[in-house]
């Protein structure tokens, strides 16, 4: 049986916080999605984040601090810009890449020679953090291909029956998609985005151009082929154990006769769903995500999973909204979760 425990009651934080000095894992709320944390200068720890999640080990895992004096003990240096970008947005769903110091294992990497960094701003996890006094990290709370938990009792479904020992509850994540992988290429005056997440890409260009630097989508697949020399990303990722289609806006390449009886089909904003009224949606098996962008990153993973525990639908059919603002990472996530089924392809 997993604690659950309430943040509200110091006896229950020093809980947590004893269950890490121990090497133990506990999953804490952030901001984006609930993390799995183990202590960074533990082997033991970081082994245990990767059995629990039944994660391969090529795959890396994101340090959490408590700001830039806590991040120069995992990075080699940090140049101007990258000192900018925390300056601009931490703490926040932005996630740094920089050459790593000898303190953090391969294990945390992947074997590569970078380290993922970032400080969150939920408050549970900075008070864990702040008290504990040193790097936590924390892959999201999930088994390995999972779908992010957005919640603590969605931590429990995905983690409590392999033994996860302790879960915070610090209620749902405001975000609800996972933080912006970026690095800083400052010789190409480049700024790559690795992962499209909750810190917005046109916030990121805002501050590139002021810089007079670039801010280019380099989303790259990771397989256990390739391993990190093509960080970031799983091509199947996020996904229900269902079968998911996706249609990349504006559904040119839909047709009704795509739609089959027990599928489900998906819009991320009301004002798409409106536009789904021309394609004879009325009567369908529709859900909406939100009113906003913003409302639909928050709803995105929980409504994947009720789609996957629902047993009168066999099939969804994401149909994916413009790139602007949240957009492009909820796109990112629906299209993983699709996997191969992306039309057009
Ligand atoms: O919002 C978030 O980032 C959440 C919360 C818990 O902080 N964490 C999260 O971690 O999403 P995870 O492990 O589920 O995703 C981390 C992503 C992976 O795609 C991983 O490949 C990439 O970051 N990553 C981590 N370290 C990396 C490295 N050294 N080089 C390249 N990519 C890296
Ligand atoms: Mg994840």
């Amino acid at each position: 049986m997993s604690l659950v425990l309430d943040p509200k009651f110091k006896s229950q934080m020093d809980w947590a916080l004893r269950f890490l000095t121990q090497d133990q894992v506990v999953a804490l709320p952030t901001e984006t999605v609930y993390g799995l944390a183990g202590r960074v200068f533990s082997d033991l720890a970081l082994s245990r984040i990767f059995s629990l999640k039944a994660r391969p080990h090529f795959d890396p895992l994101i340090a959490h601090v408590t700001g830039l004096d806590m991040a120069k003990e995992l990075a080699l240096e940090f140049d101007e810009v990258a000192k900018e970008l925390i300056k601009n947005f931490w703490p926040g769903p932005l996630t740094i890449l920089c050459k790593k110091s000898k303190n953090v294992s391969d294990l945390c990497t992947g074997g590569s020679d970078e380290v993922a960094i970032r400080q969150p701003s939920h408050k549970v996890f900075a008070e864990i953090l702040k008290r504990l006094g040193e790097p936590l990290a924390a892959p999201s709370a999930n088994r390995f291909k999972g779908i992010s938990p957005t919640s603590y009792e969605h931590v429990l479904e995905e983690l409590g029956p392999f033994g996860l020992p302790a879960v915070v509850d610090g209620g749902p994540c405001v975000h609800g998609v996972e933080s912006t992988v970026v690095r800083v290429r400052s010789s190409q005056k480049l700024i790559e985005i690795l992962r499209p997440g909750a810190c917005q890409v046109e916030e990121l260009r805002n501050f590139s151009n002021k810089l007079g630097f670039e801010i280019r989508e380099a989303i790259s697949v990771l397989d256990s082929k390739t391993k990190h020399h093509a960080p970031g990303q799983l091509a199947k990722h996020y996904s229900p154990s269902k079968p998911v289609v996706f249609f990349e806006f504006p559904w040119e390449s839909f047709t009704f006769k795509s739609i089959q009886e027990n599928d489900l089909s998906l819009f991320v904003t009301a004002d798409d769903y409106k536009l789904s009224a021309d394609k004879g949606f009325s009567g369908k098996e529709v859900v909406v995500l939100g009113k906003t962008k913003t409302q639909s990153a928050a709803n995105l993973f929980s409504e994947l999973r009720k789609f996957d525990q629902n047993k009168k639908y066999s099939r969804l059919i994401a149909f994916g909204t413009s790139t602007e603002g949240l957009g492009l990472a909820i796109n990112d996530r629906l299209k993983r979760a699709a996997g191969s089924e992306i039309h057009p392809s």
